[in-house]
C-alpha cells in the first residue's frame, strides 16, 4: 500500500476483537518508529508494553489507590482504555528547557504518529487517547514512571474486522497561503 493510503486509512478505532497481539511484532515497529526526527539526537522516548495479566493488575492496583469518589468517577473511563488488548505509554523525560521541552513532545508526537501508520500497515486497529488520570502521580507511579517522566500518550493496539472510515478533513490547498 502506497503511504499515502495508508495515512487514510489510519483511523482512531478501539472495536477490538478477542484476538491477542504478539508484543514483539510492536516491538519490531517501534524499532522502524523511532527513526521520527528529533532535534539534537535527544531521543527523548521511551516505552511501556501492558498486555495480559498485567493489563488487569495495573488496572487494580491504580483503581484501589483511588479514594471512592475518584474510583466511581474514573473506572469507567479506565475500562476503556484497558478494553484493548495491549496498550502502549509513550513516555518522554520531562524537558525542563521549555523550548527543548516542546521539542521533544513534538519528536515523540511524530514517533507515535510513525508508529500509528506502520501499525495500520501491519493490519492492526489502534487508537491514541490522553486521559487527564494519565498526568496523575497515582497512575504514573503504578505504571513505573521514573521521577519527571511524563506519558505523552497511550495506544489502544489491538485486530478489528471494523474498517472505520476516515473523518473528512478540510482540504489542504483551502488551507494554504502561497507566495510567488
Ligand atoms: C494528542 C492527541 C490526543 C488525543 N486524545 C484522545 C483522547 O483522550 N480520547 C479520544 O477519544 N481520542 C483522542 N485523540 C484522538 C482524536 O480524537 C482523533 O485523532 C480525531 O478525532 C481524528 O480521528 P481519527 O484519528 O479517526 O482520524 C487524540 C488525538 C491526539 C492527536
Amino acid at each position: 500500500m502506497k503511504l499515502s493510503d495508508i495515512i487514510k486509512k489510519r483511523t482512531s478505532n478501539s472495536k477490538f476483537i478477542d484476538q491477542k497481539v504478539d508484543s514483539s511484532l510492536l516491538v519490531e515497529l517501534l524499532e522502524s518508529a523511532v527513526y521520527a526526527p528529533n532535534h539534537k539526537m535527544r531521543e527523548p522516548w521511551r516505552f511501556i508494553v501492558i498486555e495480559g495479566e498485567h493489563k488487569k493488575a495495573l488496572f487494580d492496583r491504580y483503581l484501589d489507590s483511588l479514594n471512592e469518589e475518584l474510583r466511581i468517577q474514573q473506572e469507567p473511563l479506565l475500562n476503556k482504555l484497558f478494553s484493548a488488548p495491549t496498550l502502549i505509554a509513550f513516555v518522554t523525560p520531562q524537558n525542563k528547557d521549555l523550548r527543548d521541552g516542546l521539542e521533544d513532545l513534538e519528536a515523540v508526537a511524530m514517533l507515535i504518529q510513525n508508529f500509528l501508520l506502520l501499525a495500520t500497515e501491519a493490519g492492526f486497529a489502534t487508537s491514541l487517547k490522553t486521559p487527564m488520570y494519565t498526568e496523575t502521580d497515582k497512575f504514573k507511579d503504578v505504571l513505573g514512571l521514573n521521577p519527571g517522566e511524563i506519558i505523552v500518550g497511550m495506544v489502544m493496539v489491538g485486530y478489528s474486522d471494523w474498517e472505520k472510515p476516515a473523518k473528512p478533513r478540510k482540504s489542504a490547498a483551502s488551507l494554504t497561503t502561497f507566495y510567488k
